[in-house]
Order: structure tokens, then C-alpha cells, then sequence
């Protein structure tokens, strides 16, 4: 006879083992295999998780691989590894540090005055649980890395964009986009609470993506936003005490490893015929419904209007 601890003790191995297979086999993988061969991408926050896996699987494609890093050692590191893995020699480390609106301004400088065409730009740098912190130009530390800077980076980069023909910007966002309740505009640059900030964050994210994608005109350059899903990456490095060990048992258990995790993200950025798609949201190489919190009519357009007094772009940069 087994006793009832087994039987409770083995329900939940099953339960668990099934949930398991579940999360496998409904993991969306890019099977595209679009060259990019004499083409150029960006990746913001490369150097490790999701956007490395993502960088990696561009230089196996053939492209000039820009990563976008704030950490030159962390940086190099991954620049190595990814010409070690895949022989594409074409790969360089591009300083950028997203808490500050003069490195942004400056890295796009660089990428402006150096390179020639600008086929994808990835925005996945991004940042959790840090709080209230603000940062040293005045604002929201959390949502400056998340999205402000990634509204200056895309705008100062557009002229680059729209010359390069077929270009495509690819925002990564998240499912917490979806309970990120009673959101205002106003919110951007004040902080709504430790809970909503990142919910916020990633709003905007997708926000940013509608307005884009309206003011791009479809042809020359798309944009899309993503949920990579709940990824094994170090993107809780900032948690503590129970709830770090909470999570680093959930992680391990049951999360996407970071190539399962850039799944997404690869495939809104080499997809062939997926234009018509421009401005919609994906999860698990799928297009998904946009979630609830993005359908307030006039939003995206009050959003993009405050955001570009926000990060001071200056009239001759409004190219959109
Ligand atoms: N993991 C998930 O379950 C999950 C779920 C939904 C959405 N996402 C989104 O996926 C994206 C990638 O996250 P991840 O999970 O791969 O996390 P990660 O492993 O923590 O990687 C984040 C990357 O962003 C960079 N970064 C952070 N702050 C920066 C700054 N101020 N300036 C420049 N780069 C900065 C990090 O650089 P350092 O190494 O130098 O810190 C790192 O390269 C994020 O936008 C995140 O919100 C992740
Ligand atoms: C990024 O910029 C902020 C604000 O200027 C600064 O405090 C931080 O040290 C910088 N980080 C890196 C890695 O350069
Ligand atoms: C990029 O370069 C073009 C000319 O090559 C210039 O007109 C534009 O202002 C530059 N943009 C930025 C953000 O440096
Ligand atoms: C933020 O999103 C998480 C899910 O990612 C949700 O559990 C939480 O309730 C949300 N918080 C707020 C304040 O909207
Ligand atoms: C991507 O983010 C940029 C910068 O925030 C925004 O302008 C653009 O509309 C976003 N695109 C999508 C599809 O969310």
C-alpha cells in the first residue's frame, strides 16, 4: 500500500512533469531561414540573456551584428563567444547606457556617422526591480531604460531606418503589459508604485510600437512588439531574501531557456511576409490579440507626444 504522502508526492511529480511537456511543446521556434548576409542589426542589452541568444542567432545568419551594450568588459565577452560559435567575424561592441539620455544621444551619433544601412533595430535592454530609484536626468530610473531611452534611440535612428529598405524596429515587451491597469500618460514620468512601474514600462513599450507603426509608413519600415514568455535569464538578479529563492526555483522548474526565449523576438525580425502584421503584438512567433490595456483610443498618440518633450528631441529630429 502506498502511503497517502506518496500519492500526494506523486500527483504532484505528475502535475508538474505535465505542466512541463505543456510549456515545451507550445514554445513558438522561427524556423525562418532568411539570410542576412550584407545586412545590419542592432541589440540592445546583447551581452546576456535574451538578447544575446538573439544576437548570436543573427551572426549565424550572416548579419553585422551591433551589440548594444552598457558594460564593456560583459560586452567583449559576449562578442567573443558569438565569433567563437559562429565564425562571422562581422561583430563589434557599441557602447550604450540606457539610464542616460547623453550616451543614447551619443551612441546613435556614432552609429549615424559610421554606418552605412540599419536593417533591424532590436530594443530588448530592460530592467527590473529597482525600485523608486531616479535617474541623473530626472526621471523614473526603471522606465528611462525601458522605454524612454528606447523612444530617443528609434526616433534619432528613424533616417537610418527609413533609407534602409524593408528595415524593421522590434520592441520587447512583456505579457505584464496586460495588468498595467488605470495607466495614464502622466505615469510615465512620475512613479506609479513599485508593483505597477515595470507594468508600466512595458506598456509603453507596446504604445510606442502602435503610434510607430502608424507614423511609419508600412513599406520601407515595420515595427513590431513582443512577450518573449517567462524566460531563464538574469533579469531578477536584482531580487532578495524568499522571493529570489521563489523565483530562482520557479526559473529553473519551469522557465524558457534564453534561446527558447528569443524565439520571438528572431521571428519579428527575419520573418519573411509578416508587413502586414506592422504595429501588431506576437507571442510564441504568433501574432496575438493586442491586450486590453493598449485598446484606449487616443493613447498611443497622447503617449508619443508627451515622450518626445520628455527626452527633449529637437524640432529637426521629429522626422516622424
Ligand atoms: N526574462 C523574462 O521572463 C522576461 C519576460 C518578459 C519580458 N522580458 C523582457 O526581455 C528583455 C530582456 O530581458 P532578459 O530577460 O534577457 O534580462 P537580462 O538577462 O537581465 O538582460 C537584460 C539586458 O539589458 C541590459 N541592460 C539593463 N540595463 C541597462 C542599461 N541601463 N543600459 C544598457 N543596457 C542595460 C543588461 O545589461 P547588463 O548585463 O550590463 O546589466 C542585459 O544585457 C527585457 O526588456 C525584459 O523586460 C523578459
Ligand atoms: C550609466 O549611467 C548612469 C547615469 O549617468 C551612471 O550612474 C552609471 O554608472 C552608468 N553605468 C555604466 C555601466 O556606465
Ligand atoms: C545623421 O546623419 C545625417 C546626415 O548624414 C544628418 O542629417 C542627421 O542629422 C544625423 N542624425 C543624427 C541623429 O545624428
Ligand atoms: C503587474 O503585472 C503582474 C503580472 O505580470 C500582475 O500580477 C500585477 O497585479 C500587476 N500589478 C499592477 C499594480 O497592475
Ligand atoms: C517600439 O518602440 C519604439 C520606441 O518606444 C516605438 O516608437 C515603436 O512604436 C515601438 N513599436 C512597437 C511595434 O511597439
Amino acid at each position: 500500500m502506498l502511503s497517502i504522502t506518496t500519492i500526494i508526492f506523486l500527483i504532484i511529480f505528475v502535475l508538474v512533469i505535465a505542466f512541463k511537456i505543456y510549456m515545451k511543446v507550445t514554445t513558438g521556434w522561427c524556423r525562418s531561414h532568411t539570410c542576412l548576409v550584407g545586412k545590419t542589426a542592432i541589440v540592445t542589452g546583447a551581452n546576456t540573456g535574451i538578447g544575446y541568444d538573439t544576437a548570436l542567432d543573427f551572426a549565424k545568419r550572416g548579419a553585422r551584428v551591433i551589440l548594444a551594450c552598457r558594460d564593456e568588459g560583459r560586452a567583449e565577452e559576449a562578442r567573443v563567444r558569438i565569433v567563437e560559435e559562429t565564425g562571422n567575424k562581422n561583430i563589434v561592441v557599441q557602447l550604450i547606457n540606457m539610464s542616460s539620455f547623453e550616451s543614447v544621444r551619443g551612441f546613435a551619433k556614432k552609429i549615424n556617422e559610421t554606418e552605412e544601412r540599419l536593417d533591424i533595430l532590436v530594443n530588448n535592454a530592460g530592467a527590473g526591480g529597482i525600485g523608486d530609484k531616479r535617474s541623473t536626468d530626472g526621471h523614473v530610473l526603471l522606465m528611462q531604460i525601458n522605454y524612454l531611452s528606447a523612444f530617443l534611440l528609434t526616433n534619432l535612428l528613424i533616417g537610418l531606418l527609413k533609407k534602409t529598405k524593408g528595415s524593421r524596429v522590434v520592441n520587447v515587451s512583456s505579457i505584464a503589459a496586460k495588468y498595467a491597469r488605470n495607466f495614464e500618460v502622466a505615469d510615465v514620468d512620475k512613479f506609479p508604485g513599485i508593483y505597477s512601474v515595470y507594468n508600466y514600462s512595458k506598456l509603453c513599450n507596446i504604445l510606442f510600437t502602435i503610434e510607430l507603426a502608424k507614423r511609419l509608413d508600412g513599406i520601407e519600415t515595420t515595427t513590431y512588439s513582443l512577450h518573449p514568455g517567462a524566460v531563464k535569464t538574469e533579469i531578477f538578479r536584482h531580487a532578495k531574501g524568499t522571493s529570489k529563492f521563489i523565483l530562482n526555483f520557479l526559473k529553473n522548474l519551469f522557465f524558457k531557456t534564453s534561446e527558447e526565449g528569443a524565439q520571438t523576438t528572431i521571428y519579428c525580425s527575419v520573418a519573411k511576409d509578416i508587413e502586414k502584421y506592422n504595429g501588431a503584438h506576437f507571442e510564441d512567433c504568433q501574432e496575438v490579440p493586442a491586450y486590453i490595456t493598449t485598446r484606449v483610443p487616443g493613447l498611443s498618440k497622447k503617449l508619443w507626444d508627451l515622450t518626445k518633450d520628455i527626452v527633449e528631441l529637437k524640432p529637426e529630429e521629429l522626422l516622424i
